[in-house]
C-alpha cells in the first residue's frame, strides 16, 4: 500500500527554498485505503456499519491498556464530543464550568452550547496546562459546598459560587499540545467540591498521567481525530466514559432516540454520530498508534537536543509523572518577546518555507468571552501566548527537514 501524504492547513508544495515543511500533516500509511474500499464496496458509508463499532471497541482497548471497559462512543468531531460530554455531566443553563483560558476555543464554546458560563483559569508557568493552584484558590475563595434539598434516599451536594450565586458544576482540564494536566490534585479538588470532570484530550492521544491514559481519570474524556492530529480520520472524535455516562452520550448523539419506541424522543438530542467511512480511517490509524507516537517523541527529542543550548528560549516541558505524546513541539521565545516580534519570527520561518504557528489567543481576550469571570490575572497564559511558536511536527517529517527547521530557528534567534 503506498504512503499517502494528505494535507490539512497547507497543501504540500514546492516552496522557493525547497519543499514546504508543513506544521502537522496526516500520515496515512496503513490500512486506510483497504478499509475505505470495504465501506464503499459494501455500501456502509453512513453512521451505521461495522467500522464504527470496531473503532469504538479498539479505542477502548487502546485507551484502557487492554482492560475491559465501556466502549467509547464515536462522534463527528471533538467539539461535538465536548458538547455531549458536558450534557452528560449534567451541566445546565446558568451553571459555571472552570476551563483554562489558554486553549483552543472548542471546550469554551461547548460550555456556551449548554448555556453555561466559563470561568477562566490561568496557565501553570511550568507546564502551560491549567494551573491547579489557581483552581484551588478560586474554589476556596469564591465557592462553598452546600447540601441539596434532600429527596427520598438522596443526599447530594453542590458547589456554589458565593458571588454569582451560580452552581459550579464541572471543570474541563484541557491536555494541551500532547502534554498532560496535573490530574491527581485536580481529581482531589473535584471530589472535595463535588465537580464533574470532563477531560479534553483532543490533543493528547498517547499521553499518560502516571500509568493511565489521559481522558480516563475524569467522569468523561473527549478525543479529536481532526486532520492535524497525531491520529486522524479527517474529522471525528471519541467520548470515553463509564456507564451510565457513556450510554447517555450514545443516546444524545443519536437524536436522543428512545430504543423502545420508533421515532419517539424524550428530549433534545443531536446527530453527532461518526460515519463508517471516518471510523474506517480511524481504525486504520489506531492500528499504527504506537509507530505514530514513537515518531512524535523522536521528533521532540531531536528538537530538544538541537535547541537546548539556544540562549533564552524555553523548551517544551515534560510535566512530572507524565508520558507526553508531543502533538506539536512548541518553544517559548525569549522573555519579553512581543506578539509583533513573535509574528515576525513566524513570517521569517514562512519565508523559508517552514510552517510554524502561534498558540491560541487566550480565550478571555476573545470578543465573545471578554466579559466572563476570570479567576486571577491570566498573566501566565498571556505570556505563553505571546512567546510560543509551534514547530513542524508531522509524523512524516524527515531528518533533513528537521535539521533545516533547527538551522533556520537557530539563525533567526541568533538575530541573523
Ligand atoms: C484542545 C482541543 N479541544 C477541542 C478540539 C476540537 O476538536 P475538533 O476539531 O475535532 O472538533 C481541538 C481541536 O481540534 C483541540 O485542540
Amino acid at each position: 500500500m503506498p504512503t499517502v501524504r494528505a494535507c490539512t492547513s497547507s497543501e504540500p508544495r514546492e516552496g522557493t527554498k525547497g519543499r514546504w515543511i508543513p506544521l502537522s500533516e496526516p500520515h496515512l500509511a496503513g490500512n486506510e485505503w483497504r478499509y475505505l474500499k470495504e465501506c464503499l464496496d459494501s455500501g456502509w458509508i453512513s453512521s451505521a456499519g461495522p467500522f464504527v463499532e470496531r473503532f469504538e471497541q479498539a479505542f477502548t482497548t487502546y485507551i484502557r491498556d487492554g482492560r475491559p471497559g465501556t466502549p467509547a462512543v464515536g462522534v463527528v468531531n471533538g467539539t461535538a464530543g465536548l458538547h455531549v460530554a458536558l450534557r452528560a455531566a449534567l451541566v445546565q443553563p446558568d451553571d459555571e464550568v472552570l476551563v483554562p483560558t489558554l486553549t483552543f476555543i472548542a471546550p469554551v464554546n461547548a460550555i456556551r452550547y449548554c448555556q453555561a458560563h466559563p470561568v477562566f483559569i490561568d496557565a501553570d508557568p511550568l507546564t502551560w496546562q491549567i494551573d491547579v493552584k489557581q483552581v484551588e484558590a478560586f474554589l476556596e475563595r469564591e465557592c462553598e459546598v452546600r447540601p441539596d434539598v434532600p429527596g427520598p434516599g438522596v443526599s447530594t451536594k453542590t458547589c456554589w459560587n458565593k458571588r454569582t450565586k451560580r452552581c459550579v458544576r464541572a471543570i474541563i482540564p484541557v491536555h494541551l499540545l500532547g502534554l498532560a494536566c496535573d490530574m491527581e490534585p485536580l481529581m482531589a479538588l473535584a471530589r472535595r467540591y463535588h465537580l464533574r470532570v470532563v477531560e479534553d484530550a483532543c490533543e493528547a492521544i498517547g499521553v499518560r498521567y502516571g500509568p493511565f491514559h489521559v481522558g480516563t481519570r475524569g467522569h468523561l474524556g473527549v478525543f479529536s481525530f481532526n486532520g492535524n492530529k497525531t491520529l486522524t480520520c479527517g474529522g471525528g472524535g471519541m467520548v470515553v466514559a463509564r456507564k451510565p455516562y457513556a450510554d447517555y452520550v450514545r443516546y444524545l448523539t443519536t437524536q436522543a432516540r428512545d430504543g423502545s419506541r420508533e421515532y419517539y424522543h424524550q428530549e433534545i438530542g443531536y446527530n453527532y454520530r461518526l460515519t463508517n467511512l471516518h471510523a474506517a480511517i480511524g481504525l486504520a490509524q489506531l492500528e499504527q498508534a504506537e509507530r505514530l507516537l514513537a515518531r512524535k517523541r523522536a521528533i521532540a527529542a531531536a528538537y530538544e537536543q538541537a535547541l537546548r543550548d539556544v540562549d533564552g528560549i524555553t523548551l517544551m516541558p515534560a510535566p512530572p509523572h507524565t508520558e507526553p505524546g508531543y502533538w506539536l513541539y512548541t518553544i517559548l521565545l525569549r522573555e519579553g518577546t512581543t506578539v509583533a516580534q513573535r509574528n515576525a519570527v513566524l513570517d521569517r520561518l514562512a519565508a523559508e518555507d517552514i510552517e510554524a504557528r502561534p498558540l491560541w489567543q487566550p480565550i478571555h481576550t476573545q470578543p465573545p468571552y471578554q466579559g466572563c469571570q476570570r479567576a486571577g490575572s491570566m498573566t501566565v497564559a498571556n505570556d505563553v501566548y505571546e512567546r510560543a511558536v509551534s514547530l513542524p511536527s508531522s509524523v512524516g517529517l524527515n531528518m533533513v527537514e528537521l535539521e533545516r527547521c533547527v538551522e533556520v530557528v537557530r539563525r533567526l534567534l541568533a538575530g541573523a
